[in-house]
């Protein structure tokens, strides 16, 4: 089926690299009528995916409070998944994300009291940025609309994060919005992975909100393929993930340097806890130095000569994230990677706040003297089903303590490390020959300071929202 690119956000297909200055701004509404004004107002100015614009991108995405305050019908907030209408913040989520500690919800900025909507502001500079927040400023005064927070973002030199590794390399592909077949290196998946009313990887239409028919009154949604009863309002949308992860980049290398005994091992140390190279080049295809050659490389398995994590260890983070053709509960490559792809996000996040170093060479980090400055990433992903994709990830592969046949590790660069007395998530383990090193006491490098769970939703859907009786 043929991707609806006009009605779905332009951020499913595209990051928005080229409008290099961004603010995320989180509001709450106050007036049910003024809002549904401003949502009317906005939506000719949302971004989608058949545009490439050069000046400015606004993307639009409501928490399930914000959908209630809308006053949408309750047939209609009811049929939005579990975990989307609990919250991010939810007792019941908090267990299953593992934040707790020093990452409990308590502790956030934001995302424990109400959040309504998102607005993502994109622009060409930092004026052009300023003149869009500024009209946007007139409008959501006028419809008394509420800014709560604001967030900003800093793309950093060479595609990197703060801790210097280029991220952004592994993305999985939407078959449908490539012209020809892929090459058979390419991981692609079905649309309905990440876009609503498309068929996903079960070969079925991804779970999705929807409006008894009766109640589109204008006609604005198309009907569900499945149920003829039903207008579909999830179609070309999808869940958006947000969270605030703060990077505390001096512990993590303060860390790697008392762990080795000179740069280039604690280079190494780090390097083995991503699984890639700081220049992104794979431990699996280059295990004893980085090669340049291969910065950009994803085509790589752990199955045929990987299995004890000898070159990329089991604990790493890509290697946790996205355990491609091995999973040690699987029996076969096949069965394992059929297994992964059941579990992947369409990753769209921007860091925020100054690089310790211009050009994040971790050679340099190392050399600079700590500073109090907040810095981190706005972690987003993009799926269809809240729970079987990010929160797995997170609950059975970024936080489980005995993943992959672990013992006491939780992901080294995002997992909550703590020890309960009972049992510990603090410890790394690098296997090697004759015998395998084990790391302890890793203190968190992230911290979790806000985030939620957004409805992200297509241009059509967008305008019901705004526009229901
Ligand atoms: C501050 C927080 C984070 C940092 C610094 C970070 C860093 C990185 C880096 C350097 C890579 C390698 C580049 C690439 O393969 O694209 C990567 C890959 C990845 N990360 Fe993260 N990450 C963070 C948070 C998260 C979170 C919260 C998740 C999901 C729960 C996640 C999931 C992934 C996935 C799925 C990959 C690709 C793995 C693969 O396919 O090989 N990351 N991350």
């Amino acid at each position: 089926m043929e991707l609806e690119k006009e009605d779905i956000q332009g951020l499913m297909v595209r990051g928005h690299g080229n409008l290099t200055s961004a603010k995320f701004l989180l509001y709450n509404c106050t007036d049910p009528v003024g809002s549904c004004d401003f949502l009317k107002e906005i939506t000719p100015l949302i971004t989608h995916a058949d545009e490439k614009p050069e000046d400015e991108a606004i993307q639009i995405a409501f928490t399930y409070e914000g959908l209630a305050f809308l006053n949408l019908e309750t047939p209609v907030l009811n049929s939005f998944c579990r975990e989307f209408k609990e919250g991010m913040s939810a007792e019941q989520r908090r267990s299953v994300l593992g934040d707790i500690g020093e990452n409990d919800p308590g502790n956030w900025d934001w995302g424990l009291e109400s959040v309504h909507f998102l607005l993502m502001v994109y622009a060409k500079d930092q004026e052009q940025l300023d003149k869009s927040l500024l009209r946007i400023k007139e409008q959501t005064d006028r419809c008394g609309i509420q800014l709560i927070h604001t967030l900003p973002t800093a793309l950093l030199q060479h595609q990197k994060e703060h801790f210097g590794f280029r991220d952004d390399i592994s993305r999985p592909v939407i078959r449908e919005l490539l012209d020809k077949t892929p090459p058979e290196t390419a991981t692609t998946f079905p649309a309905g992975e990440f876009i609503m009313g498309y068929k996903n990887l079960y070969d079925e239409y991804a779970p999705a909100p929807f409006v008894p028919k009766t109640l589109d009154k204008k006609e604005l949604l198309p009907l569900h393929p499945d149920y003829p009863e039903r207008k579909d309002l999830g179609k070309n949308g999808s869940y958006l993930i947000f969270r605030q992860m703060r990077q505390n980049v001096h512990a993590f290398w303060n860390y790697m340097k008392e762990q080795t005994d000179e740069k280039a091992a604690a280079i190494k140390l780090a390097s083995k806890m991503v699984g890639r190279w700081p220049d992104g080049s794979p431990l699996s295809l280059c295990p004893m130095q980085p090669d340049s050659a291969l910065s950009e490389s994803n085509d790589f398995g752990f199955w045929d000569d990987d299995q004890d994590g000898l070159k990329c260890p089991m604990g790493a983070h890509i290697r946790r994230t996205n355990p491609r053709d091995h999973l040690v509960t699987e029996r076969s490559k096949i069965d394992s990677s059929e297994m992964a792809a059941k579990h992947q996000m369409l990753r769209k996040g921007r860091p925020y706040g100054k690089p310790v170093t211009p050009d994040l060479d971790p050679n340099d980090i190392l050399d600079a003297s700590g500073d109090e400055e907040e810095r981190g990433l706005h972690f987003i992903c993009m799926v269809t089903d809240i729970r079987r994709q990010f929160e797995f990830v997170q609950n059975n592969w970024v936080s489980f303590h005995k993943f992959g046949g672990l013992e006491n590790d939780a992901d080294p660069i995002i997992g909550n490390h703590y020890d309960t007395g009972q049992f510990k998530t603090n410890e790394f383990s690098e296997p090697n020959y004759p015998i395998r090193k084990k790391y302890k006491n890793l203190p968190n490098f992230t911290l979790i300071k806000g985030g939620a769970y957004f409805f992200f939703p297509g241009i059509k859907a967008l305008q019901y929202i705004a526009d229901h009786d």
